[in-house]
């Protein structure tokens, strides 16, 4: 159709190229409306000044309006409506955020007010306990030693008089590196005996808190890793004496100074002679209960003198000095105080088992 046609005296803007004009503007505006931002209240305001004011945009595109053809203002009225109801939702939005973000930035927000209550954290029981028995050494006069869980053969088993046949090595109770037969994650703390021998010559007196691995089917009484201490003692002149003597303190300190030990022999390769020690149920106080299934004394470690084959495997001379050592688990020290029955509960980290133990911390 010729343009021409659609010329009514000065009304020119009835022509479909000035509706489609108008048409566009709104698409325009809505498009900037919608991406409108505003760091202040003030900003918000001038925004609304800007776009829905007297003589704002949408003011503007009204006067537009009035001269759409009568035909088209239905269409172009809908389209002007729906930027009008996007301007005023958009700029309220803006100015709300930008009010609330201000609140925080007019110094109401007082960073020294206590928080929602956050339950307090507890020391894991068995972190109490091994800190228990390190404090317990260490007044003691022995000294904290570390070595790594991931180990060898020499330090593990070779240096501490394992036979090579010893049933130990067995893949039963060993994890063992199938690519690196030689590396093995360690099953006692003894490794780090080793290491500390090798590096120090005596008086040594040490003890060796650490986790260790077996391989045992995980159940209430077992799982694949526990943890120990172990305490070694190498000077001139030391004997068992000294051995029991240490040891029963260290169960009077742990367990009350009521509690009596006893020692019956046992086997390690490691030491000679060995004992397994005793301690007087604290729970009866040793007149027998089902704790101590009725003989009044609760097994709680391995001890013995150290045996000179081990000093000599690791570079101490066993004819001028003698040692004692002991080891035992903390799990199990942990059960004898606080009764827990079920092994696994130590490393399921349910916080509510973990708050019984808020008092022991
Ligand atoms: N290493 C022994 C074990 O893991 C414990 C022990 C240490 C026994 C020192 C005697 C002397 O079973």
């Amino acid at each position: 159709m010729p343009k021409n046609d659609y010329l009514c005296g000065w009304k020119t803007i009835n022509r479909p190229e000035e509706q489609d004009m108008i048409l566009e503007k709104i698409e325009r505006l809505k498009a900037e409306v919608a991406g409108l931002t505003a760091a202040t209240a003030e900003e918000a305001e001038a925004l609304r000044i800007k776009y829905l004011g007297k003589k704002g945009a949408l003011s503007e595109l009204m006067a537009e309006f009035r001269q759409v053809a009568a035909e088209e203002k239905k269409t172009v009225g809908m389209k002007l409506n729906e930027l009008k109801a996007l301007a005023q939702e958009r700029i309220n939005q803006v100015r709300q955020s930008a009010e609330s973000a201000s609140e925080v930035s007019d110094g109401d927000l007082d960073l020294t007010r206590t928080p929602y209550p956050i339950p307090l954290g507890t020391r894991h029981p068995l972190t109490v306990v091994r800190n228990t028995i390190v404090d317990i050494f260490s007044r003691l006069g022995f000294t904290l030693a570390e070595g790594p869980e991931v180990e060898d053969d020499w330090h593990v088993y070779s240096s501490m008089n394992f036979a090579p046949d010893h049933p130990a090595r067995d893949m039963q109770d060993t994890f063992f590196v199938e690519s690196r037969p030689d590396v093995i994650l360690r099953s006692h703390t003894s490794s780090v005996q080793s290491r500390v021998m090798e590096r120090q010559q005596p008086p040594i007196r040490v003890i060796c808190p650490g986790r260790v691995y077996r391989n045992e089917a995980i159940s209430a009484r077992a799982h694949c890793f526990f943890h120990q201490v172990e305490g070694l003692y190498v000077d001139k002149d030391v004997s068992f004496a000294d051995l029991k003597q240490v040891l029963l303190l260290f169960a009077r300190e742990m367990f009350g100074p009521d509690t009596k030990i006893r020692l019956r022999p046992s086997y390690f390769p490691f030491t000679e002679p060995s004992a397994e020690m005793d301690i007087s149920c604290h729970l009866c106080g040793g007149r027998g209960c089902s704790f101590c299934k009725h003989t009044g004394w609760v097994e709680i470690l391995g001890c013995g003198m150290v045996d000179p084959a081990v000093l000599d495997a690791n570079g101490i001379d066993s004819t001028i000095y003698k040692g004692y050592a002991f080891g035992m688990g903390i799990e199990r020290i942990t059960n004898l105080k606080y009764q827990v029955k079920d092994l696994r509960m130590f490393s399921e980290n349910d916080a509510r088992f973990l708050a019984e133990f808020q008092a022991a911390n």
